[in-house]
């Protein structure tokens, strides 16, 4: 192989490589986003889920979710409970998401709203447990083993918060929150939450820290939220507004996911999003761990592959100030709306104190602009009903704010036409960038690496959304995250660095998901209710994000050969920062390989290099929560002589190869 290190070509991308995050699989609520409570202010379509009566209520005399007299506009439903003589039967349990993950000696703030009515209630006991043997069958989760117990006194007749830390003997990851009354009378319960204070940041309402960690590590360019599909919504009324996530949290109105579907693996009919983790952490997550924010916003379609409804185009005026939005709450929404919405966005990211949409942020706690600089206009969206919203979408978003980059979107399949009949348009339009999909085989990952060889330089560029290897078939729950799969993404990079002048940005899709509550696999980066560990699919991403360089190497192969011959794939890059020449190696093949590696032109070299490699001879080799590390990388070194670095790559081997030197 021949490198040019003196022919260094197009720069790459310093946001290169990122992540995409979407709720799905339980990734915000029972995942990133740490609360223990499932559906804690009673705002689900059925106001009790997660919740259940202790001996299916005989303990008490009647409970029930009532709208009156709440503590808040929109979080209008709450919980009361009459007893008849009160006592450790007479409350309710909530089961968390798949349970709750508590370790020993952490501390776990209950908080809850509460009002006294008539009688004698006195308090309320908090009670953290280990589900025990049930009594009366499956409608009586009694007593198990406590955890941990507090008590909650001086209850008045007006909605107070009331708070107690919890601190669990055992560490325990399916435990459940018993809340039981004290005395004979009513009460009414609302915001109940179970909060760890370890969390990211050691923040109030922060993320869950190891899940934030692994995501850190990677050194991710951007973060794209909240998704996916997810912003479509299967219908408009239940598109994601990012207006509705902010703000105080316990005034956040719940929504159905669009993941509540029998579509696909596991039916999670439990399936809300609660928006404690909304746009303001978004920006803020984004913050922490050095990525560029990308929110992806409904461009007035609902999800495609549901509804399609379509918001109609109707006036569009010029930017107008805050809650601009249609005046009644049940008028249809216009691509006005839409649009306005994105315009304060920009304002609530970028906005000084003084604009109505900074001032919400700064009252969030971050006075600093978040630096929005990228924002994409629909999901996964397609045809000529998709590009004339797109356009005056566009023209709009750039008309306020011209210096803000564009992300459009195109169809779902990367061979088929719907990636095509777009990209004309898009160029013509001057999008900055189209957001490509492929969910594929994984030798589909390694016949297209040269996807983007002969793809046009002068339109938009590419941002390489989302993609994953699928081991089985798309979107099959039999996906699994194995080596082949990983590896064969692995090769297909190599040809998205090659191509780093057209590709801008590159995603795995989707980010996370929970063991027991996945409804698409695979999945990058897996979790319990308390631990979790990256796929190998992971680690090939943060290979090439730890090692993206800054400016792409010509490679050629022996003989001239195409990127892939013989299933050997290669990309390299000089990294101006550290001084080092890098090249990335695939060896798909059981075979070891003896490479000699000419780096051609360079001054200086080191007579050492430090190699990175993940190998499997077995392809279907997997993470586990047992094994979390079965494959990830392994360090080395190796020499070189002059300018030429002769290694043996190992059978099914991704080799990141750095050398000191230009
Ligand atoms: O990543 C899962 C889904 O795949 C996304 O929500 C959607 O954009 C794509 O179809």
């Amino acid at each position: 192989l021949t490198v040019q290190v003196n022919r260094p070509g197009a720069a790459v991308n310093k946001n290169m490589y990122g992540l995409f995050f979407e709720d799905i699989n339980f990734a915000a609520d029972g995942g990133l986003y740490p609360e223990l409570v499932k559906n804690k202010s009673f705002e689900t379509d059925d106001h009790l889920l997660g919740w259940k009566a202790l001996r299916g209520g005989a303990a008490l005399e009647s409970y029930v979710v009532l709208t009156d007299g709440p503590i808040g506009p929109t979080n209008n439903h709450f919980l009361r409970l009459s007893t008849k003589t009160g006592g450790p039967e007479a409350g309710f349990v909530n089961e968390g998401f798949r349970g709750m993950g508590v370790k020993e000696g952490a501390e776990y703030t209950f908080s809850v709203y509460a009002r006294r009515g008539p009688g004698s209630i006195t308090g309320l006991r908090v009670t953290l447990e280990q589900p025990g043997p049930r009594k009366d069958g499956p409608e009586t989760p009694d007593s198990g083993a406590a955890l941990a117990q507090a008590q909650i006194t001086g209850l008045t007749g007006e909605w107070k918060k009331y708070s107690v830390v919890l601190k669990p003997s055992a560490t325990f990851a399916k435990a459940r929150l018993k809340l039981t009354v004290d005395g004979t009378g009513t009460v009414d319960l609302d915001v109940a939450s179970l909060y760890p204070k370890d969390t990211w940041m050691k923040r109030e309402n922060g993320l869950r820290p190891d899940l934030v960690q692994l995501l850190k590590d990677m050194q991710p360019g951007f973060l794209r939220f909240p998704g996916g599909c997810i912003v479509e919504g299967r219908t408009l009324a239940q598109r994601y507004q990012w207006k509705e996530t902010i703000g105080e949290v316990a005034a956040r109105p719940s929504l159905v996911n669009r993941w509540n579907t029998e579509f696909l693996h596991k039916f999670t009919p439990d399936y809300y999003q609660s928006f404690g983790l909304g746009f303001f952490e978004y920006f803020q997550l984004a913050e922490d761990i050095g990525a560029e924010p990308l929110p992806i916003l409904n461009v007035g379609m609902a999800c495609q592959f549901n509804s399609a409804e379509l918001a109609p185009i109707g006036p569009i005026t010029a930017a107008k100030g805050p809650n601009a939005t249609p005046a009644a709450a049940d008028d249809a929404p216009t691509l006005q709306t839409f649009i306005q919405d994105a315009l304060d966005l920009v304002e609530f990211a970028n906005g000084p104190a003084s604009s109505p949409w900074g001032a919400k942020r700064v009252a969030m706690g971050h006075p600093a602009p978040f630096h929005l600089k990228m924002l994409g206009i629909g999901n996964e969206q397609w045809g000529p009903q998709y590009l004339e919203r797109y356009e005056l979408f566009a023209k709009a978003l750039k008309a306020k704010y011209p210096a803000i980059e564009i992300v459009s979107s195109a169809g779902p399949s990367p061979d088929g036409p719907l990636f095509d009949t777009a990209s004309k348009r898009l160029a013509e339009l001057k999008a900055e960038y189209v957001d490509e999909h492929y969910y594929a085989k994984p030798e589909w990952f390694r016949q297209h690496a040269d996807r983007y060889d002969k793809y046009a330089r002068t339109g938009p560029k590419i941002f390489a959304g989302e993609y994953a290897a699928q081991s089985v078939a798309i979107a099959s729950p039999e996906n699994r995250n194995t080596w082949d799969c990983a590896l064969s993404e692995a090769a297909f990079m190599t040809g998205l660095e090659r191509n780093a002048d057209v590709v801008g940005m590159a995603s795995y899709a989707p980010l996370f998901a929970h063991v027991d509550a996945w409804q698409w696999t695979p999945d990058m980066i897996w979790f319990d209710n308390l631990n979790s560990y990256g796929s190998p699919s992971y680690y090939v991403q943060k290979m090439y994000a730890l090692n993206k360089g800054t400016r792409v190497l010509p490679v050629a192969l022996p003989g001239g050969a195409k990127n892939g011959t013989d299933n050997l794939f290669a990309s390299a890059v000089a990294d101006d920062k550290a001084g080092d020449v890098v090249v990335k190696l695939v060896n798909y093949s059981t075979s070891p390989r003896a490479v000699k590696i000419d780096l051609a032109g360079a001054k200086k070299l080191g007579k050492t290099g430090r190699a990175q490699v993940m190998a499997s001879a077995d392809l279907q080799t997997q993470n586990s929560l047992k094994e979390p590390q079965k494959l990830a990388p392994q360090e080395s070194t190796f020499a070189v002589s002059g300018s030429v670095v002769s290694y043996t790559l190992a059978p099914n081997s991704f080799t990141v190869l750095r050398v000191a030197g230009r």
